[in-house]
């Protein structure tokens, strides 16, 4: 039950006697450089890259067959990512154990001329995307993925985090999506989620979002409650798939109904006035994120969390306003946008992750989602990050690669607003022919980025992208592949 598609099988793993909150370490009074300084060094540097790379001239055929003679080597290799999809279709085959489960105007012109399945107009990987006020480098971001390691239970990042965040954005990924965060304690996914429900909070982000900030990347957070699926175990305190009982640190949970989620404990249903009160916390949180220095904010409505809870029809048997029709059942998640809007001002991007549907008959669907979406445009909301699954317990999902695209692609062509895609987007010709064929405006690449953090540049060296023009920093050109 676990944002987490590993089946962690580590035993109960009881800490909360140790001290694992790397208390000793701190490295938040670290010397941020002159940002302008790196940008323009890098700027000066990538001019005499472009004249090499110019100079160097013939070489590019050299490269195309080098490039050829790896991707002959790579699907003969192609066990790997088999292995991989295997491992990822049992896992989310097993009901308690999988990602669905638990969460379950293009500017610039560095069309990558190269990417082979780039049709003409289209973006392409790295092409750079801008919303607001913010210009993401490129369209390959890292999705919120859970690492349940706020050892001490205070929801504050930690070096941990730090190493994790910033290697993804020097690996070349445009946008870096900080992992579920709490906006109050009862909605932690588990006892070790991050959080932002207190000021006391937001200096332990700030070096992490300096450091994702100084690598190019844009560093955005997920806010979320979590409702019914709350208070729920991993790796670092135990119970995982289980709700974690009060004596070893889990709270009652709350929902729109007081319908359990599979085995876990059964939720109270939330009064008016909380919901009111939750608004607050998803406004006050995107707050803090911006006094962390965040430039993007995402708000879970997706995978069974709350603002989803609230969403589906199986779950949510409210009779007031929050309840009843899908006006009635997005009233909540509608409310938290304008709220958030409202704080985060006009400049900052608001994304909103949603599932696109619950997999379950009778339930959300993906009609439902396309006039969520348009509602969502009309509230202000810069992208909808499609993802599906985790609302109700004991479905199906037919996992494959690419398997929740056509979602995306009919929100985005529906709704007419920008989407992202994820699930099973492993290999950059893959992730190059979603854009081409004007799937998604973005693809995010989750699993595939915990094993391998410096995924789009590696993507960028497969498709024949010059590193002049893939996302270096300053002080690894020397190491382009
Ligand atoms: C370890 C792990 C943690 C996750 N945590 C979150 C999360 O915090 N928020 C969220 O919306 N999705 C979460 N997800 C779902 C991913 O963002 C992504 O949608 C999913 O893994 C499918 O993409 P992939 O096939 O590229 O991994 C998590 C997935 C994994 C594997």
């Amino acid at each position: 039950m676990a944002d987490n598609d590993n089946a962690i099988t580590r035993d109960n793993d009881e800490t909360s006697g140790e001290d694992l909150t790397h208390g000793n370490f701190d490295f938040r009074g670290f010397d941020v450089p002159d940002l302008k300084a790196v940008t323009l060094a890098g700027a000066s540097d990538k001019g005499k890259r472009d004249r090499k790379e110019k100079a160097k001239g013939g070489d590019k055929a050299k490269t195309k067959d080098k490039n050829k003679a790896k991707s002959r080597k790579a699907s003969k290799r192609g066990s790997d990512e088999n292995a991989s999809h295997d491992d990822v279709s049992n896992v989310s085959g097993n009901d308690s154990n999988n990602t669905q489960e638990r969460h379950g105007e293009t500017v610039g012109s560095t069309m990558n001329k190269k990417d082979t399945s780039a049709k003409k107009d289209r973006p392409g990987l790295f092409t750079p995307i801008t919303m607001r006020a913010v210009t993401v480098r490129n369209r390959i971001w890292l999705p919120p993925m859970c690492t349940y390691s706020a050892y001490a239970r205070d929801g504050r990042p930690t070096p941990f985090h730090y190493q994790h965040y910033v290697s993804r954005a020097f690996g070349g990924f445009g946008m870096v999506i900080a992992e579920a965060t709490a906006v109050a304690p009862e909605g932690r996914i588990s006892p070790c989620d991050l959080g932002l429900w207190e000021d006391g909070q937001i200096d332990s982000w700030r070096w992490i979002v300096d450091g994702i900030r100084e690598a190019g990347a844009v560093a955005a957070v997920q806010l979320n409650h979590a409702g019914r699926k709350a208070s729920t175990g991993c790796f670092a305190v135990g119970y995982e798939g289980q709700s974690v009982p009060q004596e070893a640190g889990g709270w009652p949970t709350v929902a729109p109904s007081d319908i359990p989620f599979g085995a876990l404990n059964k939720p109270r249903a939330l009064s008016v006035d909380e919901i009111h009160g939750l608004v607050g916390a998803f406004a006050a949180a995107a707050g803090r994120a911006m006094a962390a220095g965040f430039q993007a904010v995402e708000i879970h409505a997706a995978h069974g969390y709350l603002i989803s809870q609230f969403l589906d029809p199986l779950i949510n048997e409210r009779g007031d306003e929050y309840g009843g029709d899908l006006t009635g059942r997005s009233r909540f998640l509608i409310e938290v946008v304008d709220a958030v809007r409202g704080t985060v001002g006009d400049s900052v991007p608001v994304l909103v992750r949603v599932s696109a549907t619950d997999w379950a008959a009778g339930g959300w669907d993906l009609d439902q989602t396309i006039v969520l979406a348009r509602m969502l445009k009309e509230h202000g909301v810069d992208l909808v990050d499609v993802s599906t699954g985790g609302m109700v317990s004991g479905v199906s999902v037919p996992v494959k690669p690419n398997y929740q695209v056509p979602f995306a692609e009919q929100i985005k062509t529906k709704a007419d607003v920008p989407v992202s895609a994820v699930g099973l987007i492993t290999k950059s010709k893959q992730a190059a022919k979603i854009l081409s064929r004007g799937e998604a405006d973005v693809v995010e690449i989750g699993r595939a980025a915990l094993r391998d953090p410096y995924w789009p540049l590696r993507a960028a060296n497969k498709l024949g992208v010059p590193s002049s023009e893939a996302p270096y920093a300053p002080q690894y050109v020397r190491g382009a592949y």
